[in-house]
């Protein structure tokens, strides 16, 4: 710790929570243990050509069988906080129908286990692993599938909801709607971006039917979502740049936040997007316009928006991740401002930083990893967030993306976001330098 460091740390006040976040398919492998049924991303990774080292989430990190070793290591870096997924195949196996007690159990036990750790859960009902079940009757182009979704999330509800800190419905629909049906980087691979929109409005409404049913099950845990966003900015000063980068927050932030706080989709992106598919039912907007708990902010980079050909690209001062996106921790402070400041008379609720995180290309020397750069992207990212905070906007938490390295969906195991670093032959987790430098300063801010 510097004397920068310190500095920093003093403008989170004592109350302010410390995390490490993970997801089901990234971490669990076990994919057919337990009963577990499959999902869309077991059927799209054993698909060749999808993911770019060919890999696949049947192992990943074994959490499944490692959690308590797993748990012992959040609890060496002094959070408070954990976020996971659950899958939802391996609760129910098919997406609708019998549930799987020993996929809850599962569950259970590691709720446990950070019970005993004095660790608390924030559990994310949907963190993209659909259940192949449900994909053979159209997935999230089925609106059914909202249903299907509510029935589950009231059965978590009812079991863990007094037993988590908080549960969000999704995490990051922007990335399931755009990328899972828009260009098909993701399950279920569909490439269709008309059908993407009726995607995202589904995801909408199954998280407001999801939200209805938790709230009658009366549980002490905050409610939420936890939405992907960026600020988008003009690489000019052209009335056509800047009317684009409009264009761009408009159709990925006010998309998903106006429906959730004012109940109507942003006109903008009505005008310009292809409607022609899109089909919202008499009740639709006030069911997924409920008030939330908590809202998640998941914040890796901005949207640099040019109409030149070929586009202008971001100076990077700061340099680029091992993912290819630029380091840009003024982005983080400018979102949350922005959002305080169109959403709070709306009901925006308290925000958790429920992601942020940076890939490098992380290397072992002598049983150590010395990734000084993860500690600065930390640390700028930080100080973005304490000045939101001292102009007024309510964060609460910050959770660190991930807790030890995982598989990065479809860039594999290639992609290193970890604290813990993971020697996949070995199941060895080594904690590097930022994970020491995590801990040390959790321990400052008390
Ligand atoms: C957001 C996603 O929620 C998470 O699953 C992913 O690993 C990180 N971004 C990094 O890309």
């Amino acid at each position: 710790m510097n004397a920068t460091d310190l500095a920093l740390a003093k403008q989170f006040g004592e109350s302010f929570f410390w995390g490490v976040a993970t997801s089901a398919y990234q971490i669990e492998g076990g994919a057919a243990d337990g009963g577990r049924g499959p999902s869309i991303w077991d059927t799209f990774t054993h698909t060749p050509g999808k993911i770019l080292d060919s890999s696949t989430g049947d192992v990943a990190c074994d959490h499944y069988h490692r959690y308590v070793e797993d748990v012992s290591h959040i609890a060496d870096l002094q959070v408070s906080a954990y976020r996971f997924s659950i899958s939802w195949s391996r609760v129910q196996p098919l997406g609708y129908g019998a549930w799987n007690e020993e996929g809850f159990d599962f569950y259970s036990r590691l709720l446990d286990e950070l019970a005993k750790k004095n660790i608390l859960a924030h559990i994310t009902l949907y963190h993209w692993d659909l259940p192949q079940g449900l994909q053979e009757q159209g997935g999230w182009l089925n609106r059914d599938t909202a249903h299907h979704f509510a029935a589950y999330a009231k059965e978590v509800a009812r079991r863990f909801g007094d037993r988590a800190a908080s549960i969000a419905t999704h995490n990051e629909p922007w990335c399931t709607a755009n990328l899972g049906y828009g260009n098909g980087q993701f399950a279920p691979g569909v490439v269709d971006t008309v059908a993407a929109l009726q995607v995202s409005h589904h995801l909408l409404l199954s998280h407001g039917l999801a939200m209805s049913a938790m709230r009658d099950q009366h549980v002490s845990a905050k409610l939420g979502i936890v939405l992907n966003q960026w600020t988008a900015e003009p690489a000019t000063n052209s009335a056509a740049d800047i009317a684009e980068a409009q264009w761009e927050y408009a159709r990925s932030v006010q998309w998903f936040m106006d429906p959730i706080f004012k109940g109507s989709y942003p006109q903008i992106a009505l005008d310009r997007m292809d409607m022609s598919r899109f089909q919202v039912e008499a009740d639709d907007m006030a069911i997924i316009h409920q008030p939330l708990d908590f809202l998640g902010v998941n914040y890796y980079f901005r949207a640099y928006v040019s109409t030149e050909n070929p586009p202008r690209k971001p100076e990077a001062k700061l340099g680029l991740t091992d993912m290819g996106w630029e380091i840009y921790p003024q982005g983080l402070r400018d979102l949350l401002i922005g959002i305080h400041k169109e959403y709070a008379a709306h009901g925006l609720p308290e925000i958790y930083i429920t992601e942020n995180g940076v890939a490098f290309a992380d290397k072992v020397e002598d049983s150590r990893v010395h990734d000084q750069n993860r500690i600065n992207f930390v640390r700028a990212h930080l100080n973005a967030v304490a000045e939101a905070k001292t102009a007024g906007v309510n964060i609460q938490g910050y959770f660190y993306w991930s807790l030890m390295d995982n598989f990065e969906w479809n860039s594999g195991y290639l992609r290193r976001f970890g604290l813990y670093y993971v020697d996949y032959l070995t199941q060895q987790r080594i904690p590097k330098d930022s994970a020491l430098w995590y801990r040390d300063w959790i321990r400052v801010c008390g």
